[in-house]
Parts: structure tokens; C-alpha cells; sequence
């Protein structure tokens, strides 16, 4: 695919069809995202892929969690939207009115989107992106190059996908589940698969005009 087209049809698919992925693509897309820079070619990243029982072992004890009122413990700490600086605050606001908009009323946004995360969009595969506990900031950059890319390579195989913090929401459940040694951080997960026919993933974000970010001196 064409680089503009691959960059112009990344969007966050928010629900997906049962279809699997399979593994020689999964390959094939990680591998590219290896060609990603990083702090003096450190390449702090690791990935870890769940499919199958092992993701639905994350599903039910994420669901479990959640019944149970399990408070969240992310690796990336969650910051309040209220203590973000204003651009961004006002950003995350316009994109709720206009997912609310994309649907008929708040209440059917509002249940769709909570299905989606309560299922993990039912993803077929989640790679999730670890950095070791010992690393600078850098490598939080680093990891973030990584799955852009992980994210553009999907993309160019036709496959959707989405970044969730939601998927690592819970990393002691995560290192238990995968085996993943203690010494690694969860970054975030990358959710790949193929598109349900569904309204949630007709919606696009929009972007800032670009005269609002671009400073030229
Ligand atoms: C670090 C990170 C974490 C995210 N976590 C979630 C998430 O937990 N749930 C979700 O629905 N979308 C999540 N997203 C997707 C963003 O909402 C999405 O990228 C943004 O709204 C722009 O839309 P687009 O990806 O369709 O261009 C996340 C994105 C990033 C970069």
C-alpha cells in the first residue's frame, strides 16, 4: 500500500470479527516495527502475544477484576483529565461529543464503547509492549515509535487494529497469565485483527487544523 493510504486508513478499530491472525503475519508486522529508532539502538521493547485461551484467560480475570471492583494498577500511571494542560484537555473533550455524535444518544455511545472494552474488542490477538523496569524515559519514546509502526505495518497488511491502555490495566494479572518476567513494564497493548461490520468502527477522529501545532521561526 501506498505510505499516505497506510497512514490515512490507521484508525482504532474498536470491535473485531473472530477471524485469527495468523502467526507468520503477526511475524511479518513485528519484525517491521524492529526497524523502528530507538535511544542508541537500545531497542528496550519486548512483545508478548496473547491468542487464543491465554486471551481469553486475560478476558474473564480483566471481567472478574472489574465485578469485583479490582482498582486498576497500570505501569503507565493514569493521570485525571482535569490535570491535563488545556489543549489536550480540550481535545479529549471534542472527541467524546463527537463519538456521543457518531451515535444516536450518550447511552448508546456510552454502552458500546464500555462493551468494547469490557471484551477487549474482542480482539483475536493482543501484542503487548514491554520495556525493562530499568529504563529511562527514552525508552517510554522508544516503545511509543515501536507500536506506531506495529500499528502503520498491520495497516498496510489490512488488518485493523487499536492501542489500549486498557488492555494493561492490570499487569500483575498480565505477568501471571503470559509468564512475562517481573522486570518488564507494560507500555500498552496492540490489539490486531480483522474489522466487524460494526457502527463503532465507521467513527474517525478528528485532527487539530494544522496551523494550531506547526510553529515555523
Ligand atoms: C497510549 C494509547 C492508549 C489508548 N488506549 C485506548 C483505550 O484503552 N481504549 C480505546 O478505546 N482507545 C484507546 N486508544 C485509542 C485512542 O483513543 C485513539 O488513538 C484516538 O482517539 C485517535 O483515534 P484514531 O486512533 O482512530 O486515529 C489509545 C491510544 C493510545 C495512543
Amino acid at each position: 500500500m501506498e505510505f499516505e493510504k497506510v497512514v490515512q486508513n490507521r484508525h482504532s478499530v474498536r470491535m473485531f470479527t473472530d477471524q485469527p491472525v495468523e502467526r507468520d503475519v503477526i511475524k511479518e508486522i513485528v519484525s517491521l516495527a524492529q526497524r523502528s529508532p530507538s535511544w542508541v539502538n537500545s531497542q528496550p521493547w519486548q512483545v508478548y502475544c496473547a491468542s487464543g485461551d491465554t486471551l481469553q484467560e486475560i478476558r474473564d480475570t480483566y471481567q472478574k477484576n472489574d465485578q469485583d471492583g479490582k482498582k486498576i494498577n497500570p505501569d503507565l500511571a493514569v493521570m485525571s483529565r482535569n490535570d491535563w494542560a488545556a489543549l489536550p484537555q480540550g481535545n479529549m473533550k471534542q472527541w467524546g461529543h463527537e463519538i456521543v455524535h457518531h451515535f444516536t444518544d450518550f447511552d448508546e455511545a456510552h454502552s458500546t464503547m464500555t462493551n468494547a472494552s469490557d471484551t477487549l474488542n474482542n480482539a483475536p490477538v493482543i501484542l503487548f509492549i514491554t520495556i525493562p523496569t530499568a529504563s529511562p524515559d527514552w525508552s517510554i519514546f522508544d516503545a511509543g515509535a515501536f507500536a506506531q509502526t506495529l500499528l502503520l505495518a498491520a495497516t498496510n497488511k489490512g488488518l485493523g487494529s487499536i492501542v489500549t491502555y486498557n488492555s494493561v490495566r492490570f499487569p500483575d494479572d498480565l505477568h501471571r497469565i503470559m509468564n512475562v518476567p517481573e522486570d518488564q513494564r507494560f507500555m500498552a497493548g496492540v490489539s490486531i485483527g480483522y474489522p466487524a461490520a460494526q457502527k463503532i468502527n465507521d467513527f474517525r477522529s478528528d485532527r487539530e487544523p494544522l496551523d494550531k501545532l506547526l510553529h515555523f521561526s
